[in-house]
């Protein structure tokens, strides 16, 4: 007693320590587990009592009462619970039987913890045996049997199976340990029948073993159909057979119904007797008389074998490539199997066609013209009333090639590589299709895709060889169809670009027109470019359907002066370049006059003035030796009388140069010389005495402020002092 207690004492130290407080409060147990044990044992026979013990394993004190919740399971599904307060439990399982067979476990439950056993296997053995019961052994025809299969003391899912002389004949699935089903036993020979029975245990099941075997005697029918054919030897197509279907009743008066068929095909249906006659044909017939009773169906076959008189025929097609409306030929033929009856019989043969214009020259042979589109042929051979057909003979015309095309495609280039199409509106394909120069035959390209072209790529060297080419189609046995020659354009590439300039060089000179030409060899049309020599930009760009072209500029300048080349370019698109041309334009001639003109009138100028200084240094010495009046010229002295007492010693005189404004017509330039120049003399003193000298050409006006003043014409060419010009520097 002293042990035990310490333990407990022990224990319950142990939980207090190991489980915190409150999850079992004030619990004075240790639950461990849940066993399951079997007895007597796991494999046990039929009818044996066996019992299930659960228990749990738990410590408990002595005045501690715990609940336990049991719950027993058989493959997974709870078969039984009770809640009780004793730690054990027994399930009895009273007289088992082979659906016993299963997986158990117990589980217990306390306070919410549960605990599960081992799976234990409980495997019984031992079915008792089927037991058959019949309601009679002795039947006729047609009648039905009540069979019944039990399987004495069985429990669970149980499957029922009949067997008539070893043969299963029918297998249910009963609701409870016994089956009833009826039976019509086929036949009239005896009938052994027996039954068995299958229990299922998951997962497998297990079969009982064999009842009695009951003996059942079928009685047949005093009634029974009879089929005659005849004959039934040596029957060739097209003979007549007679066949005769009726029923062999003798004992009973009732007029019974009898059916003829041959295969699935019902013949007739007639009360006793059927009478029919049909055309023999190959290779077999077979016959079914049967007679209706009632539940009782009986049946009486028969066939004949039929021989062939000839074979079907067979289609064929003369030649194997026919084009639309090509007489063609077909044939049928057929071999005869039975001579000596068809000796003196011809076969016929007939053909399935549209074509009017069909003929038959020879035994199955047709001529007629091949049809526009696919057809299908077939022909057939008659002979004692017996066709047969051909099979199926499908002709498909060809479609003869058309004239074919030729063409360029894109340029045709002299020296490059030219690309030639060739191709047929319509034919069947494949087509082949050949290049030919001059009728000489070059390559064959064959064409097997639809709407494609036969490409060649050739290379002239001389404009007129374009026209020696062409192309030949031809598809099948037909003839060649041959091309119109190719017609196109050849394009020469340029060359040999040239330029000339108007006028020529070294001659251009300003406000004159100026024309550059350039030429090329080649083919039109061609678009020139004019460049000056350094210029990105093409100073000018023509089209021009002819071989050359011009540039003019109306009225040169010396700024037009410089480098030109031109350049071209044709379909061919080989751009040449001219050699560069250089023009230099001149100033023009008049204007080159003007410059030597002035230039040399400044000279004289120079030249005067410094003249008209030195002599009028001598007259004012003179002056200073004598009187003014004794030296004057009598020219003068009508003129100069009122001045005379004014006449100063003042020797400084102002000239000005006065220029006649100048034509601008060049042409007239060379004929001005340059002592047109008037000059006026200016005396800076209102009455300043006049000097005169003669200068021949040269023309002096002197004025003075007076009222009227006076001119000194020396020069014939101007006449008046009005004609002078407003001086010009
Ligand atoms: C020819 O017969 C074949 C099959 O036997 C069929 O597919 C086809 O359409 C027929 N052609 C014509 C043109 O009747
Ligand atoms: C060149 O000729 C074609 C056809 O003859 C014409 O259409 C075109 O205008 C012409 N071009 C020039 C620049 O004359």
């Amino acid at each position: 007693m002293g042990l035990p207690l310490l333990l407990l004492l022990l224990t319950s130290t142990l939980l207090s320590t190991c489980f915190p407080p409150g999850s079992m409060v004030n619990a004075l147990y240790s639950f461990r587990g849940a066993d399951l044990s079997i007895e007597p044992g796991d494999h046990v026979n039929r009818d044996t009592d066996v019992t299930l013990r659960c228990k749990a394993i738990i410590t408990i004190s002595d005045n501690e009462e715990v609940t336990y919740f049991y719950t027993v399971i058989k493959d997974s599904i709870d078969l039984y619970t009770k809640t009780t307060t004793i730690d054990e439990f027994e399930y009895t399982l009273p007289k088992v039987r082979v659906s016993n067979t299963g997986k158990y476990e117990c589980k217990i439950s306390i306070n919410g913890t549960e605990e599960t056993s081992k799976l234990t296997k409980l495997t019984v053995t031992g079915l008792s045996r089927p037991e058959l019961r019949i309601d009679k052994t002795e039947v006729t025809e047609g009648e039905e049997v009540t069979v019944s299969c039990r399987a004495p003391g069985e429990t669970g899912s149980i499957y029922f199976t009949f067997y008539d002389n070893s043969n299963e004949i029918i297998e249910k699935r009963a609701t409870s340990n016994e089956l009833q089903t009826k039976l019509r036993l086929s036949g009239s020979s005896n009938h052994s029948i027996y039954c068995t029975y299958t229990v299922s245990i998951s997962p497998t099941s297990v079969n009982s073993e064999k009842s009695e075997m009951v003996k059942v005697t079928v009685k047949e029918l005093p009634i029974k159909p009879v089929l005659t054919i005849s004959p039934r030897d040596n029957v060739f197509e097209g003979d007549t057979l007679s066949i005769l279907c009726t029923v062999d009743n003798q004992h009973s008066t009732e007029r019974l119904q009898v059916e003829l068929s041959q295969g699935a095909r019902l013949l007739a249906r007639e009360y006793a007797t059927i009478q029919h006659s049909l055309k023999a044909t190959a290779p077999a017939l077979m016959f079914e008389c049967g007679l209706n009773a009632g539940s009782v169906n009986k049946f009486m076959t028969g066939s004949v074998s039929v021989n062939e008189l000839f074979l079907a025929p067979t289609l064929t097609v003369s030649p194997r490539e026919v084009f639309q409306h090509d007489n063609m030929m077909l044939t049928c033929s057929s071999e005869k199997q039975a001579y000596q009856r068809l000796r003196n019989t011809e076969l016929i043969y007939t053909l399935n066609s549209s074509d009017n214009a069909l003929t038959m020259t020879g035994t199955g042979v047709f001529n007629l013209t091949a049809p526009m589109y696919d057809f299908n042929y077939t022909c057939a051979a008659t002979a004692k009333g017996i066709t047969k057909h051909s099979e199926i003979l499908t002709v498909r015309p060809k479609v003869a090639v058309s004239r074919p095309f030729i063409k360029v495609h894109g340029n045709a280039v002299l020296g490059q590589l030219i690309q030639i199409h060739c191709w047929s509106d319509h034919g069947t394909l494949p087509i082949n299709y050949t290049l030919l120069i001059d009728e000489r035959k070059l390559v064959t390209i064959t064409i097997r895709l639809p709407n494609q072209k036969a490409v060649f790529n050739i290379s002239i060297n001389k404009t007129e060889d374009i026209n020696k080419y062409s192309c030949a189609a031809k598809n099948g046995m037909k003839e060649t169809l041959t091309s119109s020659r190719l017609n196109a354009a050849v394009i020469v590439p340029l060359s040999h670009p040239s330029t000339l300039v108007v006028p020529e060089s070294g001659e251009i000179y300003e406000g004159h027109l100026l024309t550059l030409f350039c030429k090329v060899n080649g083919t039109a049309p061609i678009t020139f470019m004019w460049y000056r020599t350094g210029d990105r930009q093409p100073l000018n760009t023509t089209n021009s359907n002819q071989t050359f072209t011009t540039y003019e500029v109306p009225k040169v300048t010396s700024q037009h002066s410089g480098k030109y080349y031109c350049e071209a370019v044709n379909q061919a698109r080989n751009i040449v370049r001219s050699e560069e041309v250089t023009i230099e334009v001149h100033m023009a001639k008049w204007k080159k006059a003007l410059i030597v003109g002035t230039v040399l009138l400044l000279v004289s100028g120079v030249v005067l003035a410094i003249v008209v200084y030195i002599k009028s240094r001598r007259v004012m010495a003179v002056r200073a030796e004598e009187s003014v009046w004794s030296h004057r010229s009598p020219e003068a002295d009508a003129v100069v009388d009122e001045e005379s007492s004014m006449v100063t010693n003042n020797p400084d005189v102002e000239y000005t140069e006065v220029v006649h404004p100048q034509p601008v017509d060049p042409a007239r330039v060379p004929l001005r010389k340059g002592t047109d120049t008037v000059y006026s003399e200016l005396q800076n003193s209102p009455h300043g005495a006049a000097d005169h000298h003669d200068y021949g050409s040269v023309e002096y006006a002197e004025l003075n402020n007076s009222d009227q003043p006076e001119m000194y014409q020396f020069h014939p060419e101007v006449d008046s002092y009005q004609d002078l010009p407003e001086p010009v520097d």
